[in-house]
C-alpha cells in the first residue's frame, strides 16, 4: 500500500511541525506550498521532504497521483489577513481547497484531511459549542473554513473521506515561528519585554492546543479506522484546552520571572469568546492523549526563547507575523495584487 501523503502548506507553521513527525512514523511526504514565509524561519527545518512549490490555486491531479492522503492545511491563515483583501481568502481558502479535493477524488486519494477551525462558531457569548452547533461564521477566514467544509463535504462518498479537524489556537515551538497567536504572543512579549499588554479585559475565552499535540492528533485521525472518520468533523482538543485569555496571560506571568501585566482599554479589542466541547474528540478516540498543558508549553517556549536569545526586534520582525509579513512582499512588489509571486508570472510570461 502506499505510504504517500501530499502535505499542503507544510512549510508553514503547522506544517513544518507536522512533516517530521509524518516523516518519522515511516510516511513518503510531499509538500506543497507556494513559499510564503520560507524565509521566516525561527529554528532549521528538522527534515526536508520533496517540494512542490506552486500556488494552491495552480494544483494539478498529477501532483495528487499516487498519494493515499492529502492534508489540506494550506491557508491564509487568519482573519487579519482576511480583512487585508477577503477576495484573496474566498480564493484560495475556499475556491482552491474545493477544487483541491475535487482532484484528490479524481487522483484515487482516499483520505483529505482539512485543517479547519473552531473559529466559524463565531462570538458565542457563554455558549460551548460543539460539532452540531450552529456555524456563524463573522470574518472571511471563518466563512472561508465553513464554505469549504461544506463543499468538500459533498464529495464523501465510498472511494473519498474527507475529515474535518476544526483546530482552536495553536501555540508552541515551530520552524516557521508565528509570534501572532495568543499563546506564542504573550510569551513572546513576557521575555522580550517583561510585561503583557492586554487590549481586553482578559475574559474571553480561547481553546489554544499546543502545535505538537495537534500534529500527531493529524496523524492518529490519518491512520484511525476510515468507518470512524469518515465525513465527520471534529474540534481538534480535549476539554481541559479552554481557558479565559486573562489566565493565560497569569500563567505566562508566574513563567517569566519579573512579568507584569497591564490591561488597556481598547475600542478595536478582540472579544471572540467561545468555549469548545471536545468531547467527540475525545469519545471517538480515547486512546489519544494530548499531552502538552499550557504551563508545560508557556514554559517550553520561555526556555527555547532565552536560549537562542531572542530580542525585542525579533518579537516585532514582520517576518513573525503573517499579516506584516505578506504585506512586505506585496510593498516590495515580490507578489502581485493576486497574491502571487511576481518573479513566477514573469517566467512565464
Ligand atoms: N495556527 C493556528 O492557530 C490555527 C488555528 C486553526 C486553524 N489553523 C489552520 O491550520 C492551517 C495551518 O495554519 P498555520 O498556522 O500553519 O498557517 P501558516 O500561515 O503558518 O501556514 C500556511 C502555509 O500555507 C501556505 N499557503 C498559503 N496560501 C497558499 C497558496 N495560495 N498556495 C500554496 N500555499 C499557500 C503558506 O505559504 C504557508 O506555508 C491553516 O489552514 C489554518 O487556517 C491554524
Amino acid at each position: 500500500m502506499s505510504r504517500r501523503v501530499v502535505v499542503t502548506g507544510h512549510n508553514g507553521y503547522l506544517g513544518s511541525v507536522m512533516t517530521p513527525l509524518l516523516v518519522e512514523a515511516g510516511y513518503n511526504v510531499v509538500g506543497l506550498d507556494t513559499g510564503y514565509f520560507s524565509e521566516c524561519t525561527l529554528i532549521p527545518d528538522a527534515v526536508q521532504v520533496p517540494w512542490i512549490q506552486k500556488d494552491l490555486r495552480d494544483a494539478a491531479i498529477q501532483d495528487l497521483e499516487g498519494a493515499e492522503t492529502v492534508i489540506h492545511l494550506a491557508a491564509l491563515s487568519n482573519d487579519p489577513i482576511g480583512n487585508l483583501n477577503p477576495q484573496w481568502t474566498e480564493a484560495i481558502n475556499c475556491q482552491a481547497s474545493v477544487r483541491l479535493a475535487e482532484l484528490a477524488k479524481e487522483a484515487g486519494v482516499r483520505r483529505f484531511l482539512f485543517s479547519s477551525s473552531c473559529i466559524m462558531y463565531g462570538v458565542s457569548e457563554a455558549v460551548t459549542v460543539n460539532e452540531d452547533s450552529p456555524l456563524d461564521p463573522k470574518t472571511a477566514y471563518a466563512r472561508s473554513k465553513v464554505q469549504s467544509e461544506q463543499a468538500i463535504a459533498r464529495l464523501a462518498d465510498d472511494t473519498f473521506s474527507p475529515t474535518f479537524l476544526r483546530n482552536g489556537t495553536i501555540y508552541g515551538l515551530s520552524p516557521r515561528m508565528r509570534f501572532d497567536t495568543v499563546l506564542n504572543n504573550l510569551v513572546t512579549a513576557a521575555v522580550t519585554t517583561g510585561k503583557i499588554v492586554l487590549h481586553s479585559d482578559g475574559t474571553p475565552w480561547r481553546p489554544v492546543a499546543h502545535v505538537q499535540d495537534i500534529a500527531r492528533a493529524f496523524l492518529h485521525v490519518l491512520e484511525a479506522p476510515i468507518e470512524l472518520v469518515h465525513n465527520q468533523a471534529f474540534n481538534n482538543g480535549e476539554a481541559r484546552m479552554n481557558h479565559q485569555v486573562r489566565e493565560l496571560a497569569e500563567t505566562v506571568a508566574q513563567i517569566v520571572p519579573g512579568c507584569r501585566i497591564e490591561c488597556v482599554a481598547s475600542a478595536d479589542a478582540d472579544q471572540r469568546t467561545y468555549k469548545t466541547d471536545f468531547g467527540k474528540f475525545t469519545r471517538t478516540f480515547p486512546d489519544f492523549r494530548f499531552t502538552w498543558s499550557v504551563e508545560e508549553g508557556a514554559r517550553g517556549l520561555a526556555d527555547a526563547f532565552h536560549s537562542t536569545g531572542l530580542t525585542y526586534e525579533d518579537f516585532t520582525d514582520q517576518r513573525f507575523t503573517r499579516l506584516k509579513w505578506l504585506r512586505h512582499l506585496l510593498e516590495s512588489g515580490r507578489l502581485d495584487d493576486s497574491l502571487r509571486w511576481q518573479a513566477i508570472a514573469a517566467i512565464n510570461s
